[in-house]
């Protein structure tokens, strides 16, 4: 429930203190929201002055368990008593649990462990131009992706992502990168060639404005993969573990990728990410070829492991997907209650986007104001991502406040 106290961030408060200490010593990289949070609970977070706020961005499909879940903090806490971490060099039984788990979620074969979702791409993209070089013996290098696309920001992951804002002022950019606008089958055809090393797709383009790839064209992306030779690398760092309803967004659609990444939710807040790979695909990498000096490492492994152990348990793919089908009918009727100001209501599973016609940060603001935080991509479109564990009284409370601000703007 809202409490509704004032949002204290006038001159003088502890917020304003903090953004002024804040802005001599960080890089100025983030474009931060008028907030500090001071703790968590579930789809809850407390500003410095404990105002509380409802969360249905989940620190951007993170925290898919909610904010300080018992079960992760407890094993977290076990864990870090007994061994936080030790080196790749060594056999790690937590790691291999880990393993065996989260490839049963997905039917691929091999797993490298990780930090963080760009940093799974930049492997799926190793191991893609690795496997046709040495297990192919090919000189295909190109990795071909979508317009609109996000796949992260290291130099080839911002490279690949096919958004130019990300790019500005980083070249000269990778070379090897090539990119086709979404759902064009006839546009991808032509933009694979015998370069081309793989191709690298969101199901749902969460960045770019929860945008969701057809049925029909999925099936044509596979089609020309396993015609032209090519990997399908699907990157589901936002889509997977359960957010869209299956444990993978691919899964939907009966597609069978080479190469899958996964970050975001993996130790529901703790930094992890996954190249997982068919055992074919994962040839590409022998010893001494990728490594990391964190990837899996026996607190990670243990949060993550938690992580799979409470989302089978809770059957949280099948709640996100009826929760996605409430949260898009009520989104549905607002669009028919407000003519001209929601353009598009989209979704899967618990990947929710509102496209508004205009205003959409003072929507966005106004938003906040209430106490619902949510984020706004590509200017306008309200992006939900929230915790799979969140209630639907969350739900219709961010329903019945953006109703109001839209009666009123
Ligand atoms: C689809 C997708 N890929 C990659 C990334 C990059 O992940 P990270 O920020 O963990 O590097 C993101 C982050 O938002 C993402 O949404």
């Amino acid at each position: 429930m809202l409490v509704n106290k004032k949002n204290t961030t006038g001159a003088g408060s502890s917020f304003d203190l903090l953004r002024e200490r804040e802005a001599k010593v960080l890089m100025h990289t983030y474009g931060r929201y008028p907030l500090a949070v001071s703790r968590g609970a579930g789809s809850k977070l407390y500003d410095l002055d404990g105002r509380e706020y409802t969360d249905l961005l989940a620190g951007i499909a993170v925290c898919a368990l909610g904010h300080a879940n018992p079960e992760v903090a407890e094993a977290i806490a076990e864990q870090a008593k007994k061994l936080v971490h030790v080196s790749n060099l060594f056999y790690q039984e937590d790691q291999v649990r880990l393993a065996e788990k989260l490839l049963a979620t997905c039917g691929l074969d091999r797993v490298f462990f990780c930090n963080s979702g760009a940093e799974a791409n930049e492997g799926a993209i190793k191991l893609a131009r690795r496997y046709q070089r040495k297990v192919k013996d090919s000189a295909a290098f190109e990795v071909v992706s979508l317009t609109g696309s996000f796949h992260g920001r290291t130099l080839a992951t911002l490279t690949a992502t096919g958004q130019d804002k990300v790019k500005d002022g980083f070249d000269p950019l990778p070379a090897g990168f090539k990119h086709a606008p979404p759902n064009d089958l006839p546009a991808l055809i032509a933009a694979v060639s015998t370069d081309t090393a793989a191709v690298m797709i969101e199901v749902v383009q969460a960045e770019g404005g929860v945008v969701l790839m057809d049925r029909d064209y999925l099936a044509g992306v596979q089609r020309l993969c396993r015609d032209a030779d090519v990997l399908l690398i699907v990157d589901e760092v936002q889509t997977g573990l359960c957010r869209t309803g299956a444990w993978w967004a691919y899964q939907h659609f009966g597609l069978t990728p080479d190469i899958v990444t996964s970050a975001k939710a993996l130790a529901n807040g703790l930094p992890m990410g996954a190249v997982m790979a068919s055992e074919e695909a994962a040839k590409g990498f022998s010893p001494g070829t990728h490594a990391t000096t964190f990837g899996g490492g026996p607190l990670l492994s243990r949060a993550a492991e938690t992580v799979l152990t409470v989302m089978n348990r809770d059957k949280l793919a099948e709640r996100a997907a009826l929760l996605g089908q409430k949260a898009l009918a009520m989104f549905g009727r607002l669009q028919t209650e407000h003519p001209g100001k929601i353009a598009a209501v989209r979704g899967l599973g618990l990947l929710l986007g509102i496209e508004l016609t205009g205003n959409g940060p003072a929507v966005w603001r106004a938003l906040l104001d209430a106490g619902f935080i949510v984020n706004l991509a590509q200017d306008k479109v309200l992006r939900l991502v929230p915790a799979l564990t969140v209630d639907e009284s969350d739900l219709a409370a961010f329903a019945a406040a953006l109703d109001g601000i839209l009666a009123g703007s």
